[in-house]
Parts: structure tokens; C-alpha cells; sequence
């Protein structure tokens, strides 16, 4: 968590340990998806590890973008518009399946999360981690 008083401490804004451990929270939780896919899951059980996946990713982007404006980002504009596409990106794929999202639809949910957020991960957040080791 960022402190509550950002301008307090500029030096304690960042904290890059936080920014890892969200980081690998998301990781996991898009592993039990994944393995859900792939085990004997109901599709009940898919949907809301979908659901919980999204649900800290959209936490996690806010906590983000509070530390980017926090510390004045140069790319704060860029990476909050891709924040915003992903989320659409994920609302209009599970849109596309419709109420009845199968079970063999899942390999191809999994695969989609996981391309979502390494690519997210590789570039825009790759970036914002190296401005905030470099500001800490
Ligand atoms: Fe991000
Ligand atoms: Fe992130």
C-alpha cells in the first residue's frame, strides 16, 4: 500500500515490494485459471476465478495509477489508456462467449489472460518499474 499522506514522504511512495508482490499475485491468480481449464472445474468455478482475476487486476491498476500520478510518471497517460484497454479488451472476450461459456472454451480463456497480462507486464509496467527503482 502507498501511504496515506503521498506528499509527506517523497521518497516513501514507492514501494517497489508492493509493486512485485501485485504483480505476482496476478500471475497466480491467472495460473488457477489456467489450471482450472484444465482440471474437472464447472464452468461456474472458471467464471469466478475469472471474475476474482479481474476484480484485483482492476484494484491493482488503481493502486498503479495512483502511484504514477504520485510520482509524476512521464508515461502516466499511456499506461493508464492501456489499463483502460485491457479491461475492455476482457469484458468484450468474455462478452463473446455469451451466457454459456463451455468448458473446451477454456484452454482459450486461459491462453488470452495470460497473453493480456504478460504483454502488459513486459512493456508498460516493465517501464514503469524502472522509472520507480530509479526515483526510490
Ligand atoms: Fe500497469
Ligand atoms: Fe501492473
Amino acid at each position: 500500500m502507498i501511504a496515506n499522506n503521498p506528499k509527506s514522504n517523497d521518497r516513501g511512495i514507492i514501494n517497489v515490494e508492493d509493486f512485485d508482490h501485485a504483480h505476482n499475485e496476478l500471475i497466480d491468480l491467472c495460473k488457477r485459471i489456467d489450471w482450472a481449464c484444465s482440471n474437472d472445474t464447472t464452468v461456474f468455478g472458471i467464471r469466478e476465478r475469472i471474475r476474482t482475476f479481474l476484480m484485483y487486476a482492476r484494484w491493482h491498476f488503481a493502486e498503479e495509477e495512483t502511484w504514477m500520478r504520485a510520482i509524476h510518471y512521464h508515461g502516466f497517460v499511456d499506461h493508464q489508456a492501456d489499463h483502460a484497454q485491457l479491461l475492455q479488451d476482457a469484458a468484450d472476450f468474455i462478452d463473446s462467449f455469451g451466457p454459456a461459456l463451455r468448458r473446451q472454451d477454456g484452454s482459450a480463456v486461459a491462453c488470452y489472460f495470460r497473453f493480456w497480462l504478460n504483454r502488459h507486464m513486459s512493456e508498460k509496467d516493465k517501464q514503469l518499474r524502472a522509472f520507480m527503482g530509479s526515483t526510490a
